[in-house]
């Protein structure tokens, strides 16, 4: 079976978040379970920057998207049994940051509309084209819309996965045609247009064969307004089409073991590496060595629905409890205005570098003892997974892929490998600190079974890639291995 992964970003190559994680390792996965498979992302400034002398430049040829015809370059590289293919156009992606440009909709517009008419240029044609999130939604709207007329599009079925459906594409309602090249059909309540405006995620709930959410709890929780930002009518009439498939991690890159980015190296068997992380940790974040202390990690976008409000709230609560909070993250001037305060208000007990930073962020995995996602919403969430397999201990609240992810603990049954609380309220945020906090201090084998049993959790992408694979053979009526 043809896999055609389409992407706007796939670590090692371009990242901003986790999708970037998941476009750089499920694709390795499926590739490993027998399928064959091409991910194709935009040429982005940064990507020439690092990877040049790696790619292949395979042909050019010129795109239609409305009234114009633009340029479009086509590169490739193989690497981890994948297929990586860029798509080149200077105009929209020689640009120093992949968004958060005023003509977002129109360079992955382009995007989309390139992925489909470079097809032909690709070493196989898909049988499968898997989209993802808002950027390449249009993907299979413009596969139906040129199906009409073009036979040759017609057996090649498609998928969407929601990585997060707060960001939908929206667009004034007069790109359909003048951006977009689709025509008055689609631009009707009963098609693209949500709101009174152009809303690309809504065309690939329509027109994609199927979807996913990232984690089965969020697929549930999309058929709720408080979560769905208004496309929940929409998903309830697309249900029969939607399953929920957690995300795994990639285990090669994510290894306490082998990882040449901490300062020492550990094991579920050997934590001597682990105090030695902790202790280059405060020393990197001027904080004092107190190894009966706990501290609490973040990494996160500094963002709303990561529950960073409760925060807000409770830090003084917080810091009546004896822990150190080490929080590493940029985003809404609001919050970083608060870390910013938080760390001068409470000085050797928070320490805050508004930045992002891949060193930083898996010191931070390595070195603390607990991990904290007090998150509003969480379509999957990786941090939590990574921070487990470092044997940190997760504090989260139950939504979403962290409700899927982590299983509270409980000392009767000597189960679980986290700490999580329901109420979308500070005071239980506080509660579930304050028992994972005393746990450590004062239960220290207690604590070091549940370390265990963290570290132990199968994040593996095997079953997940299976239940990808599955849905594909379902879409396409096509099985992995091809019939000879
Ligand atoms: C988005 C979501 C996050 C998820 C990631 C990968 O960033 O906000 O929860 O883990 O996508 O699917």
């Amino acid at each position: 079976m043809n896999i055609l992964y389409v992407t706007s970003e796939a670590a090692p190559f371009c990242k901003t978040g986790g999708l970037a994680d998941v476009a750089g390792s499920l694709p390795l996965a499926l590739a490993a379970e027998g399928a064959d498979v091409s991910v194709v992302l935009p040429l982005y400034q940064s990507v020439k920057a690092k990877f040049a002398d790696k790619l292949e430049f395979v042909c050019y040829d010129y795109v239609d998207l409305g009234w114009r015809n633009c340029y479009c370059g086509l590169f490739m590289t193989k690497q981890d049994g994948v297929t990586w293919y860029f798509i080149d156009n200077e105009q929209y992606f020689n640009r120093p940051t992949l968004y958060g440009h005023i003509d977002d909709g129109e360079r992955f517009g382009f995007f989309s509309r390139a992925v489909v008419r470079m097809l032909d240029h690709l070493a196989s044609w898909p049988d499968v084209i898997h989209c993802n999130d808002w950027q390449s939604a249009l993907v299979p709207v413009y596969l139906e819309d040129l199906s009409v007329r073009e036979e040759k599009y017609h057996g090649i079925a498609t998928s969407l996965s929601i990585h997060n459906i707060e960001y939908q594409g929206k667009y004034n309602a007069y790109s359909m045609g003048e951006l977009f090249g689709l025509d008055q059909g689609w631009a009707t309540d009963g098609t693209m247009i949500m709101d009174g405006c152009v809303n690309l995620l809504k065309g690939a709930i329509l027109t994609a064969g199927a979807l996913n959410a990232v984690s089965p709890t969020y697929a549930k929780e999309l058929m709720d307004p408080y979560f769905a930002h208004g496309l929940d009518s929409v998903l309830q009439k697309n249900a029969h089409k939607m399953r929920g498939i957690l995300n795994g991690i990639d285990l090669v890159r994510y290894n306490p073991a082998t990882d040449g980015l901490i300062a020492a190296t550990f094991s579920k068997d050997d934590l001597a590496g682990k105090a030695a992380c902790k202790q280059a940790l405060q020393d990197m974040m001027g904080l004092p060595q107190e190894p009966n202390i706990p501290v609490v990690g973040l990494v996160s976008r500094l963002v709303s629905h990561k529950g960073l409000d409760l925060m807000c709230q409770q830090i003084a609560a917080m810091m009546e409890l004896p822990m150190q909070l080490v929080v590493l993250g940029k985003g809404d001037e609001v919050y970083e205005e608060f870390f910013r305060w938080a760390q001068t208000e409470y000085p050797g007990r928070i320490a805050v570098r508004l930045d992002y930073n891949e060193a930083l962020s898996s010191a931070i995995y390595a070195g603390s003892d607990l991990y904290v996602m007090p998150s509003k919403s969480e379509p999957c969430g990786l941090s939590q997974m990574i921070a487990m397999r470092y044997g940190t201990v997760p504090v989260v609240r139950e939504t979403g892929g962290l409700k899927d992810s982590v299983q509270p603990y409980d000392h009767i049954q000597d189960s679980g490998n986290g700490f999580s609380f329901a109420g979308y309220t500070g005071a239980e945020l506080v509660d579930a600190l304050r028992r994972a906090v005393y746990l450590y201090k004062d239960f220290p084998e207690e604590f070091a079974k549940l370390r265990g049993r963290a570290m132990e959790s199968d994040f593996s992408w095997n079953s997940s890639a299976k239940a990808y694979l599955a849905m594909y053979e379902e879409i396409s009526g096509k099985n992995l291995v091809k019939e000879v």
